[in-house]
């Protein structure tokens, strides 16, 4: 299906890449400065498509965050431990240590479990923006799982019943089920209390509603523990079958661009002890993106 959309800019390419949704860009460098026409023709299509892939993209710490700037503020995440040591709006996913050797610890474990980006925050992830800088020879794939989709697919009594319903997200929950070697600070803690997102969401641009839970999501609010808990597990497991996923199998300098609002993600396993996946990531956060 051709939109119309695709027709507005003539500077590059739609590819759609997934059999539901994503696509790839062809024809733009990004580490040119995004003009307000291009910016304009890729947001509609970010909406449309939820992930938005750039090849071969080669372009330096400052012009991915230049870039990520464009579609809104910067997330300084609450680890800090994974920041650039320069630029707290960089975060280096790796399992390499400072010396460029693997330090025998998968870079976050708590990346292979299905999640959207910053639920734990009131100030919630939009884009997250991963640039794949060193690739394992095999795995570490990003799998995403499309929540709108999923919504739509849902009992219609079910999608009753979840309307009203709101979840507490919490990240020092969701890093003491993942094993994680390093657990969060005290001043990490207080820095990210629980906060409470309705368990399903309105795009407010789209209007269409998709689920917010994955593994951030520690229980309900006004339910039993244990009961929300297994909800949320179902919901979970609804939301991820395969009729709802898009494999990214990353080739060296993929740029990748989704938004959290529409789709839920989890990275696959590499061998982390051997080989190496470095990835850089900006985030960008708020309900809305503000189309200067
Ligand atoms: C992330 C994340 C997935 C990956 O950076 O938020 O989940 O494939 N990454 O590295
Ligand atoms: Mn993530």
């Amino acid at each position: 299906m051709q939109s119309p959309i695709l027709r507005q800019s003539e500077a590059f390419d739609v590819r759609p890449i997934g059999a539901a949704y994503a696509a790839e860009i062809a024809g733009l460098n990004l580490a040119n400065p995004l003009g307000d026409d291009v910016f304009r023709a890729l947001y509609p299509l970010f909406l449309q498509h939820k992930i938005l892939v750039f090849r071969d993209q080669n372009f330096d710490d400052d012009a991915h965050s230049q870039f990520a700037r464009r579609w809104g503020k910067l997330q300084v995440h609450v680890l800090n431990q994974y920041h650039k040591a320069t630029n707290p709006e960089i975060i280096y996913l790796s399992n390499l240590d400072r010396e460029g050797k693997p330090k025998g610890e998968h870079p976050d474990p708590g990346a292979a479990i299905w999640h959207t980006d910053g639920s734990w925050a009131r100030e919630r992830a939009l884009a997250t923006m991963l640039y794949g800088m060193v690739l394992p020879k095999s795995g570490g794939d990003t799998l995403f799982a499309d929540m709108v989709a999923a919504y739509d697919a849902l009992s219609a009594s079910m999608q009753q019943k979840l309307e009203s319903l709101v979840a507490v997200h919490s990240l020092d929950y969701s890093r003491s089920q993942t094993g994680a070697k390093q657990q969060m600070t005290e001043a990490q803690k207080r820095a990210a209390p629980p906060v409470e997102h309705a368990v399903i969401r309105v795009h407010p641009d789209t209007e269409r509603k998709a689920i917010y839970l994955g593994q951030h999501a520690s229980h309900i609010v006004g339910m039993a523990v244990d009961a929300g808990r297994a909800l949320i597990r179902e919901i979970n497991e609804h939301a991820t079958q395969p009729q709802f996923i898009y494999v990214h199998r990353w080739q060296p300098r993929d740029f990748v661009m989704w938004d959290n609002r529409q789709v839920m993600h989890k990275a696959t396993d590499f061998d982390w002890i051997n080989d190496v996946r470095t990835m850089r990531r900006t985030t960008t956060v708020g309900e809305k993106i503000q189309e200067a």
